[in-house]
Parts: structure tokens; C-alpha cells; sequence
């Protein structure tokens, strides 16, 4: 029989989500119960951070195939030269690593939801974070939904939103205008896809509100103006201060957060005067399903 763990121990970041978790070693060879234990917080607190748990890359890729399996993103640029599993973000080009770097604010998404099954859950790790700027910014979705108010949910339950990689990549390009267009291979890859506006939680079956301004298209069945009216009014509610927890970086922080549960976006930084460098994994979808 296996010992529960019995050193993991939380902190709250924000109100209503998320939490400091300390006591957890993260690597390839993390127990089984330790393991349960993190997935099981991840659903109860939906974002978690880990202070300098002393990782390097191979161990964060270790630690990630342990929960489950891996996406490999879809700019291939931006990969890890040796560990293709990790999306490299922020504006550091050296030893083969070319950053995915924006300089457009980017707006609240959840992670890869053009794909037709999106990501479960994403770990994002600081290896160089600027002293000021660069925050990565987690909005309670479930929260946000369960404030709206029964007649705004009634309307809103059955809705479906279509994310396009193409509109993402069209709203980059108009920030960042050197950044290449959406090729036709990734295009054929990844087609619009349509998921609901509300979803349910596959583990704790809590609903939440699936908002991605920059990804989404087009809400089906609904005019094109009254669907960006209606995307730009929930995200502006499911964004509002007392749903945001907003994480200033230090080096070697390790954050994971539930794609299922919350939305994220970035602050910008000086990229003239400070390097950033970032490291993402992302759980593919169903890995944390059972
Ligand atoms: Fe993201």
C-alpha cells in the first residue's frame, strides 16, 4: 500500500484559485503518490506555482511525460533544439534556441485550443525572467461563471465558438508584422475547430468560460459583430480584477495551471534592455482526464 505524501504543503495565491505548493520534488522519478497528489491539487486549485524546484530542461520534460503525454508545438521554430517537447518563449536567440517572441499584448486564451482536443494542462518555467514586466496574468474562468447570473447562463449554455490558428496567426502578424503568415501545411494540420463557449470540466465537472478573443472566429449560428460583442463582454467580466491572479516571475519558478479551468495571457516587458527566457510544456488533451 502506498503512503500518502505528507509533505506537500499549499499557500493561496488569489482569493478564489490557486496555489504556492512546496515539498514536491519535480523529476522523472517523482512517486506515484506524490504524482496523484500534485494532479489532484492541480484540479482543486487550477493554477499552482513552485519556487525554484531546481529544474533543467530535461527535467521539466522528465516531470511533464510523467503526467502524461506531450504536444509538440506548432511553431517549429520555437522549439527546444534538444528537447523538441519544450516551446521555447521570450526574445532570447542563442545555443539554437530561437524564442517565440511577440511584441503585440496578447489577449486571454486557454492553451492550443485550435486543436480539435486542446491541452489539458500547461507548465511554464522561468530559466531568465526580466526584473520588471514580462507577468503572466491566470483569470478563474469557473469563478467567472458561476458569478454570471442565471438568465446570462441560460443564454449562453449550447453556444459554440470556432478557433482558428489562422485568425491567432492574422492577429499576430497585425502586432508583429514581420512574423510569417500561417503556411499551408499548418493550415491542412489544423483546421478551424468549434468548441463549446461553456465547458464542462472533464475531472471536477465544474463549468467555466472557454474565451480566446485572439483565437476565436466567429460564435456559429450568430452574427459576425454580435459574436466579437459577445466574446469582448464575457472576457472583459471573466477578466475583471477580482477573477485575476497576475505572477510576477523570479528565476527558476515553475507554474502549471489548467488549461480546462482558467484562461492566461502576458504582460509585455522591455525587450530592449532584458532578456526573457521560458520554457513550456504542454499536456496534451485527455492526458489528466482519469
Ligand atoms: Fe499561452
Amino acid at each position: 500500500m502506498q503512503i500518502a505524501p505528507t509533505l506537500l504543503d499549499f499557500r493561496p495565491l488569489a482569493p478564489s484559485f490557486g496555489a504556492e505548493l512546496s515539498g514536491m520534488p519535480v523529476h522523472g522519478d517523482v512517486s506515484d503518490a506524490d504524482l496523484r497528489a500534485f494532479v489532484d491539487a492541480l484540479h482543486r486549485h487550477r493554477v499552482l506555482l513552485l519556487r525554484n524546484p531546481g529544474l533543467d530542461p530535461g527535467d521539466l520534460v522528465a516531470f511533464s511525460k510523467r503526467l502524461g503525454p506531450l504536444e509538440l508545438h506548432a511553431a517549429v521554430e520555437a522549439r527546444h533544439p534538444a528537447h523538441p517537447e519544450i516551446f521555447c518563449v521570450g526574445n532570447v536567440v542563442r545555443d539554437g534556441i530561437t524564442a517565440n517572441f511577440a511584441r503585440g499584448v496578447e489577449q486571454w486564451h486557454a492553451d492550443s485550443s485550435y486543436r480539435v482536443i486542446a491541452s489539458d494542462a500547461s507548465l511554464f518555467y522561468g530559466e531568465e525572467v526580466p526584473p520588471e514586466g514580462g507577468e503572466t496574468m491566470f483569470a478563474d474562468a469557473t469563478g467567472a461563471w458561476d458569478a454570471l447570473d442565471p438568465a446570462t447562463r441560460q443564454r449562453l449554455e449550447g453556444l459554440r465558438a470556432v478557433h482558428s490558428l489562422e485568425t491567432l496567426y492574422d492577429w499576430n502578424r497585425r502586432h508583429t508584422p514581420n512574423r510569417a503568415p500561417l503556411s499551408a501545411e499548418k493550415r491542412a494540420l489544423w483546421p478551424p475547430v468549434s468548441h463549446p463557449l461553456v465547458r464542462t470540466h472533464p475531472v471536477t465537472g465544474a463549468k467555466s468560460l472557454y474565451l480566446c478573443p485572439a483565437v476565436i472566429s466567429h460564435i456559429e449560428g450568430m452574427d459576425a459583430a454580435e459574436g466579437a460583442a459577445l466574446i469582448e463582454e464575457l472576457t472583459a467580466h471573466a477578466t475583471a480584477p477580482r477573477f485575476v491572479y497576475s505572477h510576477r516571475w523570479r528565476h527558476g519558478d515553475l507554474v502549471i495551471w489548467d488549461n480546462r479551468a482558467v484562461l492566461h495571457t502576458a504582460s509585455l516587458f522591455d525587450h530592449t534592455r532584458y532578456q526573457r527566457l521560458m520554457f513550456r510544456t504542454t499536456l496534451a488533451g485527455g492526458a489528466l482526464a482519469a
